[in-house]
This record gives structure tokens, sequence and C-alpha cells, in this order.
């Protein structure tokens, strides 16, 4: 089954409409993603708790990694740099955290707030090489900005605009 970007679109659209609360936002969104594609072995999201360290947040699949330094692992390379990253090979990637052994390609996007702050990642590994596109990227793109930046999202749970050496 390959995902049906429009359809999960319009279902994460309705499901998600009014609510504000990141953690329900994620936990929503973790699970219609993770089910829409048999390439996505795992997907969840990592926080930013505190400057430079993510932790681990609602996600479907085996067991994840607690917490990440912004300087380890695709995950902190996406939220240092604010960039998406999209990897074929993870063991070709410099610093790859090995979650789950059987992954062999990843794609992780920045989650920005309305301000534009990073306030966490979407990883997603598949157990299938070079298993992302640089569509996937961009489908996926358009459905976290329309769900964590088109609305008035609140991160309160957790310092996630706490800025380095504030
Ligand atoms: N994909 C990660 C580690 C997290 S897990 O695989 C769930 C990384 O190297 O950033």
């Amino acid at each position: 089954m390959q995902v049906d970007y429009p359809t999960l679109a319009k279902t994460i659209a309705a499901l998600t409409k009014g609510e504000t609360d990141a953690v329900a936002l994620m936990a929503t969104l973790a699970c219609e993603i993770h089910h829409a594609d048999d390439r996505f072995d795992w997907t969840g999201f990592y926080r930013v708790t505190e400057p430079g360290l993510l932790k681990i947040g609602p996600y479907q699949g085996g067991h994840g990694c607690l917490v990440i330094p912004f300087d380890r692992g695709v995950c902190g390379a996406a939220a240092r740099t604010g960039e998406t990253q999209l990897v074929p090979d993870v063991d070709a990637f410099p610093g790859h955290i090995a979650c789950a052994s059987s992954t062999r390609s990843e794609l992780v996007i920045p989650v920005r707030d309305g301000s534009g702050a990073v306030i966490a990642v979407l990883d997603i590994d598949s157990d299938r090489p070079d298993a992302f596109t640089r569509e996937d990227a961009r489908q996926l793109e358009a459905i976290l900005q329309a769900t964590f930046a088109a609305q008035p999202v609140s991160a309160e749970t957790w310092p996630s605009r706490i800025t380095p050496g504030s």
C-alpha cells in the first residue's frame, strides 16, 4: 500500500481541526501517517525540550531512543539545520543512531510552529533501502505546515522556545 497524500492530508485536516495541543496533534499524525504506507516502519516525533536536545514524542512502531542531542543522528541534523534530511542509506550517514537495526533509510522533517521556531522533528524510518522520495518530503512538509504552523499550536507542555543562552 502506497500513501495517497491528498486523502491523507484531508483526513488529518478533518481530525485535527480546532486542536492546538501539540502532543495531541503529534499523536494523531504519527498514527495516520504510519498506517498510510507499507514503507513506513517507524513513524514518530522527537520534541525540542531544551536547547540542543530532542526527546521522544508520540510514535508508532518499535522502541524509539528517548533522547537525541542535536549533534547526533539524522534527527539531530534536521533539528540543528532546520532542513529536511532524506537519507537513502543510513549506513552512509555519519552518526546515524540505530534504534532499530532493521532500519535502512530515513526521512526526517523539522516541525515549525506559527512563529517559525523548530519545536520538533518528524522521523520516518523504513526497513527498505532508498524508500523515500523528494515528493514524500514535499507532501509531508505541507501536512506539517498545515497542522502546526497554520494554527496557534501550544507547545507549553515543554519549554520548546528556550533559545541557547537564555
Ligand atoms: N532515526 C534516528 C534515530 C531515532 S530512531 O531510529 C527511532 C536518527 O539517527 O536520528
